[in-house]
């Protein structure tokens, strides 16, 4: 499995099948009734072997189901890599997604995590996907209403969904006339750097690419799985609290209750930037990012960060989840 994460951790399975057609999903249901579905492996922590038939996604291709004057409405099959899309509609001058360029993955794992960055998230753009329910071998229509999304979650991601639905397909409604999002410090700034005018998409999609290639490690270059940990959103109390302890702590207002507070800057307050414990390191440009930087096994990646947990609960009062999925 070790070329099939991007921790790069070696962890064997019982069984593995390519999926290169729709129906071959329910030949694996045949021998396995919950089999683990990988797509880009790019979310998640093997810290054992996996004691079923894993089943790698390769379904690819496209097609138009619709349009308008304003809108397009594009169905990828699940296995389309995401950055490989999002490049694809900014080259079609179709706009939405490229806030989310240069994210790893598949289209077909984008809705369960729900994935999101500068200011835009999956939810946004998808306008509906097609799920088998392994169950019942049946496939099931979601609207984007249906898929209950939220920050880094969605229906599929709740404990009694897991592992139930296969993702088949994913319909996203791009915009022929879009709009640009460049509200995100980050972009704001390299495109101040840069001074570009008249911005489009495609500068915006060149502009992420650039801010996530100085912040985030190439996991072909250094393995790991992007943020490991949600931003943990707390009462107004509790900020209050954190700000008592640190008046430079940053938040993001939700709302008049709550607060979302980078994960990434309570690790770094709390020492872990740039630090490493054997092979497993917290990533001197974004402390939210674990890496392994060669051999660390998903057990001492997974004892690091329940270290990094202990001390940022004790040092701030603030428990962290994480974002990637633990195996
Ligand atoms: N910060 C620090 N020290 C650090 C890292 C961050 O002080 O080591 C501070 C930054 O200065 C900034 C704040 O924390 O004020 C937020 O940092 P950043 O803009 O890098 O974003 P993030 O909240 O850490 C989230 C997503 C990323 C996404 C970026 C950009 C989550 C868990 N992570 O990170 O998503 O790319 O915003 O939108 O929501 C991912 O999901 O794998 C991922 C990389």
């Amino acid at each position: 499995m070790l070329s099939l994460n991007t921790f790069a951790v070696d962890q064997c399975a019982d069984a593995f099948m390519m999926l290169k057609k729709y129906s071959d999903i329910l030949d694996a249901v045949q021998v396995e009734s919950r089999p683990f579905i990988l797509g880009g492996g790019s979310n998640i922590l093997l810290t054992k072997d996996i004691d079923r038939l894993v089943v790698k996604n390769e379904l690819y291709g496209k097609k138009i189901l619709q349009e308008d004057d304003r809108n397009i409405w594009v169905q990828f099959q699940s296995g389309e890599n995401w950055h490989e899309v999002v490049r694809w509609c900014v080259h079609q001058g179709w706009g939405g997604v490229e806030n989310l360029s240069l994210i790893p993955g598949t289209i077909g794992a984008a809705p369960i995590q729900n994935i999101g960055a500068y200011g835009v998230e999956l939810k946004d753009v998808m306008s509906a996907l097609e799920a088998v329910d392994l169950t019942t071998g049946h496939v099931e229509s979601f609207e984007n209403v249906d898929c209950q999304f939220g920050y880094r979650d969605s229906f599929f991601k709740q404990a009694e969904q897991k592992g139930k639905y296969f993702i088949q397909n994913v319909t996203l409604k791009l915009d022929k006339k879009p709009a640009i999002n460049a509200t995100y410090a980050d972009i704001e700034k390299k495109i101040k750097e840069k001074s570009i005018n008249n911005l489009s998409i495609s500068d915006i999609h060149q502009v992420v690419i650039e801010v996530r290639q100085q912040k985030l490690p190439d996991p072909h270059k250094l393995a790991n799985a992007g943020s490991f940990f949600k931003n943990p959103i707390i009462t107004v109390t509790e900020f209050d609290r954190l700000k008592t302890l640190n008046h430079e702590a940053p938040g993001f207002i939700l709302d008049a209750a709550t607060v979302k507070v980078p994960a990434g800057w309570l690790i770094d307050k709390a020492g872990w930037k740039g630090r490493r414990i054997g092979q497993v390191g917290c990533y001197e440009r974004q402390a939210l990012v674990l890496v392994n930087h060669g051999g660390a096994s998903g057990a001492e990646i997974w004892a690091v960060a329940q270290l990094v947990q202990q001390d940022v609960l004790e040092k701030f009062g603030i428990p962290l989840e994480p974002e990637i999925n633990i195996w």
